[in-house]
This record gives C-alpha cells, structure tokens and sequence, in this order.
C-alpha cells in the first residue's frame, strides 16, 4: 500500500469513528452539536491520526481503542482550530477549503463548540471503551491534558500571540509547545496502551519532537509560499501579521536547508526499530513534502 493511500485509510477510519461518537443533540443546543459536527468531521489531513494508528501498528495493539485515542486527538486538533481562527486570535474566515466555524455559524457558537469539543477528548479517553484497565485510561487523559494545556499547546498559542522577535530559541520553543506537544502526545497514546519499554518511548518521542518541529516549519513555508486553494486556509498571514516563526526569522531557504538535516535527523530516530517503523520511516517524506 503506498503511503497516500495509507494516510488516506486512517483519515477515513477516524472520521468514521468521530461522526458515531459526537452527539446530534434536538433542541437549540443542536446547533452547538452541529457545529462541534462540522469541525471536527471536516477535510483535515489527520496526521495525529495517522501517527497514532501506525505507532499502535508497530506494537501489534487492537486498531479500535488506538481509534478512539485518534478521535481524542482529533477533537482537541478540531477544537485548537477553531478558536485559533477566531477574531481575537488569527481572525481567519477559511479552514480546511470552508469558511471557518465562526463564519459558517456565529462566534459565541464557536467557542462553545471548541470548548465541547474539548471536553469531548477527554470523555472518550476517560471511556472505559478506550481501555479495561482504569490506570491506563488516567494516564492517558494526564498525557492529553498536558499536551494541551498552558505547559502545552495552549501556551504555545499565548506565545504566539504576544509574539516572540529575532530569537530562534523562542521560536522553537513556541512550535514545540503550539504544535510540538500535540504531535508528540499522538505517539506516546499508543505507547502507554501498549505499556512500552523505556528505550522504545525514548527513541519514539525523539522521532515526535523532530517531527513535530519539521511539521510547523512547512506550516510556515507554506504560509509564505503556498497555494490558498490547495491549502484550503488563507496563506500570507503570518508576516502580514508579523508573526515571528522559522521563515519569517531565516528567510525560506534557511527554513528550507534546515528541514532538509531535520529530515534526515528525525529518521535516525527510528533506527532501533527496524523494519517494524518501516510505514513511519517513509511517512517523513510524505508528510512533509506536502503541498496542503
Ligand atoms: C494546522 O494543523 C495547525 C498546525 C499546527 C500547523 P494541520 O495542518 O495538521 O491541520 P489539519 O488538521 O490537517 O486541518
Ligand atoms: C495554530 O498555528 C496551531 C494551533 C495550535 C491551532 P497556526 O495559526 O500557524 O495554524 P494555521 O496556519 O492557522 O493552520
Ligand atoms: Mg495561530
Ligand atoms: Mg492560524
Ligand atoms: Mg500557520
């Protein structure tokens, strides 16, 4: 199976599992769930996904509670969204090629949308569904929790806000948190269902970190250099905004030379496990030679 096809399979099996687990509720909160509905069954790549699938894979664990692990994440990814594009944050009217929630319904909506969609990651990690044994569920809602709150991406996206000017150490360490932390976090799911070993986790989450950092640097190429329509969000906004990131520091073939050694860098990390990451290994190039 080649890799767009494989992508293209655990976006479809986790936008399958979304739409039986998020509510379709009658009355005037329908309109909240068909929100919460709208975002969070959208045309993302679902990368989070993918990550936590194939790292399940790689473990021999059971495709359906790494899934529900995958609906978690993705509803926190669905939820980050939305309020990211709100007026007082990105104030952006396109996500995922439609307008964004605030547009499509109105802001009040969105933020209580994201504010559900939250809640809702935790209630299907907290599930005993997700998995038997209550000690793994509680560490899994710990990791979630943490990835995306103030040590996490949400205090990344505050550093984002205020800025950070000239210094690539603030930076890194912003994308670590904004988009870092939530990546790494749909790797180390599976490893604590999967009870892995210390080496294992280490090797893995060094693979996540420099992952995750490359993800955000083509991000940034791409909101400098890409296409709004194959995007399906507005491009440009970043230095309009004079937001600082690796491209707006370095200049794009800067931020280019360096992914190109992170590229490289962040495969060695799965040297220990041999042909068992072999999927993840030829994922690197896939997903970040992405036009979208
Ligand atoms: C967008 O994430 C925000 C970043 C962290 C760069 P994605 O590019 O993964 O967005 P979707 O989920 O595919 O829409
Ligand atoms: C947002 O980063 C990351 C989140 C935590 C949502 P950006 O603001 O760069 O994401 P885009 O470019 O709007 O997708
Ligand atoms: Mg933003
Ligand atoms: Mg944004
Ligand atoms: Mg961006």
């Amino acid at each position: 199976m080649d890799m767009a096809a494989r992508v293209a399979e655990a976006a479809d099996l986790v936008t399958v599992a979304l739409d039986e687990l998020l509510p379709r509720a009658e009355g005037p909160e329908q309109r909240l769930t068909e929100a919460m509905r709208y975002a969070a069954l959208g045309p993302g790549k679902r990368l989070r996904t993918f990550f936590a699938i194939e790292t399940g894979r790689m473990f021999d664990l059971d495709d359906r509670p790494v899934l529900r692990a995958a609906c978690a994440l993705e509803c926190i990814q669905a939820y980050s969204l939305i309020h990211d594009d709100l007026p007082c944050m990105d104030d952006d009217d396109m996500r995922r090629g439609r307008p964004t929630v605030h547009k499509a319904y109105d802001e009040a909506t969105a933020v209580l949308a994201g504010d559900s969609l939250q809640t809702m990651a935790f209630e299907i990690l907290a599930d005993p569904d997700t998995h038997r044994d209550g000690a793994v569920r509680a560490e899994l809602v710990l990791k979630l929790a943490q990835a995306s709150g103030a040590r996490g991406m949400c205090g990344g996206q505050m550093i984002d806000m205020l800025g950070v000017r000239d210094d690539l150490g603030a930076v890194a360490r912003m994308q670590r948190l904004k988009t870092g932390a939530l990546i790494a976090v749909s790797f180390e799911l599976p490893l604590i269902m999967a009870h892995a070993g210390e080496a294992e986790r280490h090797a893995l989450m060094g693979f996540a970190q420099d992952i995750g950092l490359a993800y955000q640097i083509v991000d940034d190429l791409l909101d400098a250099e890409g296409d709004s329509e194959a995007m399906g969000k507005k491009v440009g906004k970043d230095a309009e905004q004079g937001k600082a990131n690796y491209v707006t520091l370095l200049g794009a073939d800067a931020a280019r030379q360096r992914l190109a050694v992170l590229k490289e860098q962040t495969k060695a990390h799965l040297d220990p496990f041999g042909p068992r990451a072999d999927f993840l290994r030829a994922s690197v190039d896939f997903v970040l030679d992405r036009r979208n």
